[in-house]
């Protein structure tokens, strides 16, 4: 298992789509994985914040910081033998986003299954640009389990030239319930689908950013790159 440190910033334009709950899931599932995990809340809401004081586990850490403190964080968590970051943004973060995604090996976005978000696509695709082009993966988020919208939501990402993840976190209630009582998924029912989506979606990510030689001692802010 890798040791060094990997960061992974979610970032949505559109708000609601499940961006904290899909940067806990992913997480959790990293603790469970032998991992010391912290989740950097860049949301003023603090819903990261707030779901970690309604827990009695120690990990992930969730620290609420400005996007303008990202540097001294990370290098803080690193020194505390961190390996594994998680920064949550707020929607519309605009620059907060970007300085996330200039920050990471890798950039999960999830995509709710409506024209609301799917219409959002063009300037995530500029939010990218601007952060030098981190590889982006999305991730259909919300889908309801009967039906195709979800595969439907997917095609249409794919067609916009962006990656999609071949795992959903369809629509399922465990999600809701675990966050009110500072759970995820995992640890709320863990024989769940909800559970288990959430576990193939850490491996599917952990396996992609392997392939890609991702790790932080790649990830260099814009102004170091050539
Ligand atoms: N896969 C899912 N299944 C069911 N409910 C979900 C799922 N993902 C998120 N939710 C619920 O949808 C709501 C919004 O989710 P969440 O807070 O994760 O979105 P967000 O994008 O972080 O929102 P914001 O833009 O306000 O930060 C919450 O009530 C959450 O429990
Ligand atoms: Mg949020």
């Amino acid at each position: 298992m890798s040791t060094e440190l990997q960061i992974i910033a979610i970032v949505a334009e559109k708000g609601g789509v499940g961006k904290t709950t899909l940067a806990l899931t992913l997480a959790v599932a990293a603790v469970h994985a032998g991992r010391k995990v912290a989740v950097f809340d860049l949301d003023p809401q603090a819903t990261a914040a707030q779901w970690t004081d309604r827990r009695d586990h120690e990990f992930p850490w969730v620290v609420a910081t400005p996007a303008t403190r990202l540097d001294a964080a990370i290098a803080n968590a690193k020194g505390q033998g961190v390996d594994f970051i998680v920064i949550d943004t707020p929607p519309h973060a605009g620059t907060d986003a970007v300085e996330a995604a200039r920050r990471s090996d890798l950039v999960l976005v999830p995509v709710e299954p409506h024209l609301y978000t799917l219409e959002t696509l063009p300037k995530l695709g500029n939010l990218l640009s601007l952060a030098g082009d981190t590889p982006a993966l999305f991730v259909v988020c919300k889908a309801a389990v009967q039906g195709k919208e979800g595969q439907d939501a997917a095609a249409y990402v794919r067609e916009q030239g962006f990656e999609v993840s071949p795992v959903t976190l369809h629509l399922r209630a465990a999600h809701r319930h675990a966050g009110n009582v500072g759970l995820t998924a995992q640890e709320y029912e863990p024989t769940g689908k909800a559970a288990d989506e959430s576990l193939q979606l850490y491996t599917y990510t952990m396996q992609l950013l392997t392939k890609r030689g991702c790790s932080h001692a790649q990830a260099k802010p814009a102004y170091a790159r050539a």
